[in-house]
């Protein structure tokens, strides 16, 4: 008899984001006249940057002719992305990652959800609360959470992001084995200072564990004194892993790229606790389950360096963080608590009312679609997210008619 994997049963019936897509989907079938503005899952707008069109565009017409074509690439990716990415994005801001430490992938998701697979069953796994749900479903499917009671998983252990701590939780009191961290923060828009993260690269070194650090939305920190990476902190090469993407920074949602940082310095330990090089095992894994990211597509990512390139992708950024401002604006001018929006492309809102009677208000009432606070955990009751991901006239008009409503 197959046999279902019964850690699925203590999942939600749906993934959050999909869940709000088929409400969404309902209400516009049984409402065809309202215009819906969807400011919910972050996915972006705007077409891709020139530059990296120009690159897929050569690289298609690489793949179209005998001498140049190219069949399977490395499975780490290409290096002269490898080695552009290391010399930009790390070594530019002093920390030492090199090409070999980087292993390009088609999506942060994927490597933020596979990447608990490389640990034994026992680990003792901190995830903030609220939190992307993708690092708690992953662990739930692994059996590693235990079963879910009054909205928690009883084996998690779960690091509190509230108002009174910026979002940025305390240290845990007990001895955890995995942490997960992201910053700038989904979904509370939240940032971290170096000073703050460095406690965190203290606290994995102490107890030897590992942090496993999510900069997907590093693009959009303004403040330079803010760290973009993780590696920006002294140490944390041994005790964290990096995931980035080119997706909010760049377009790339539709087109997929994002990469993964395993410094070949990064330690874990054996069941006889013998120290071992982390990379070694997700190289392994890559290898095995993993055949890279289309050749045109990593031409895209390179050019995204490239003077245009750079010069476009914070056209972009700016783009997405002029909205951020009219949202933030408006909602706080009606007199909500706002977070984030400032170094991230999320807002972070307190409606003080239960998050989806509020999602139901703002689809219902004003054909404005987000994310309510309680589907990234229990600390998310009383909030929604805003994303500031679509086109600028679509966030001043979704403004508009939320502040009608009051
Ligand atoms: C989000 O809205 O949180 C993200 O777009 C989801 C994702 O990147 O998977």
């Amino acid at each position: 008899m197959i046999s279902i994997n019964e850690h699925y049963k203590k999942l939600n019936s749906s993934y959050l984001f999909s869940d709000i897509a088929q409400r969404v989907s309902k209400y516009q079938k049984s409402h065809p006249e309202k215009k819906i503005i969807k400011l919910g899952i972050g996915d972006v707008t705007e077409p891709l940057p020139p530059a990296c069109i120009n690159a897929m565009h050569k690289a298609c017409d690489e793949m179209g002719n005998r001498e140049s074509f190219k069949g399977y690439g490395p499975e780490q990716g290409y290096e002269f992305l490898r080695e552009t990415i290391a010399e930009n994005d790390f070594k530019a801001r002093g920390a030492n990652i090199s090409a070999n430490d980087i292993f390009v992938s088609d999506g942060a998701k994927c490597d933020t959800g596979s990447f608990q697979e490389l640990f034994t069953q026992s680990i003792k796994i901190a995830v903030p609360d609220p939190v992307y749900p993708v690092y708690v479903d992953t662990n739930v499917m692994a059996g590693r959470t235990g079963n879910y009671v009054d909205g928690r998983y009883q084996d998690l252990i779960y690091l509190e992001s509230t108002k009174d701590n910026k979002f940025v939780p305390e240290l845990p009191e007990n001895q955890v084995d995995l942490i997960y961290l992201c910053y700038p923060n989904n979904p509370t828009g939240a940032i971290i200072t170096k000073a703050e993260l460095e406690k965190w690269v203290r606290y994995a070194e102490k107890n030897n564990a590992l942090i496993l650090f999510d900069a997907a939305y590093e693009a959009f920190i303004q403040d330079e004194a803010l760290p973009k990476s993780i590696y920006e902190i002294p140490g944390a090469d041994k005790v964290a892993v990096e995931f980035r993407s080119f997706s909010k920074t760049a377009g790339f949602t539709g087109i997929r790229c994002a990469y993964t940082v395993v410094p070949e310095s990064c330690i874990v330990y054996d069941e006889a606790g013998e120290p071992t090089k982390l990379r070694d095992y997700w190289n392994r894994r890559q290898t095995t389950r993993f055949n890279g990211v289309s050749y045109p597509v990593q031409c895209a990512a390179n050019a995204v360096y490239s003077e245009e390139g750079q010069k476009q992708v914070k056209e972009l950024i700016s783009y997405y963080l002029k909205n951020a401002v009219v949202i933030r604006e408006g909602l706080t001018s009606m007199g909500y608590n706002c977070t984030g929006g400032e170094n991230s492309p999320y807002i972070w809102v307190e409606t003080q009312t239960d998050s989806w009677e509020f999602f139901d208000l703002l689809l219902e009432k004003a054909g404005v679609v987000c994310t309510p606070g309680s589907g990234f955990g229990k600390c998310g009751e009383g909030f929604v997210r805003i994303s500031a991901f679509n086109q600028y006239e679509k966030v001043v008009e979704a403004i508009d008619r939320i502040t009608k409503l009051k």
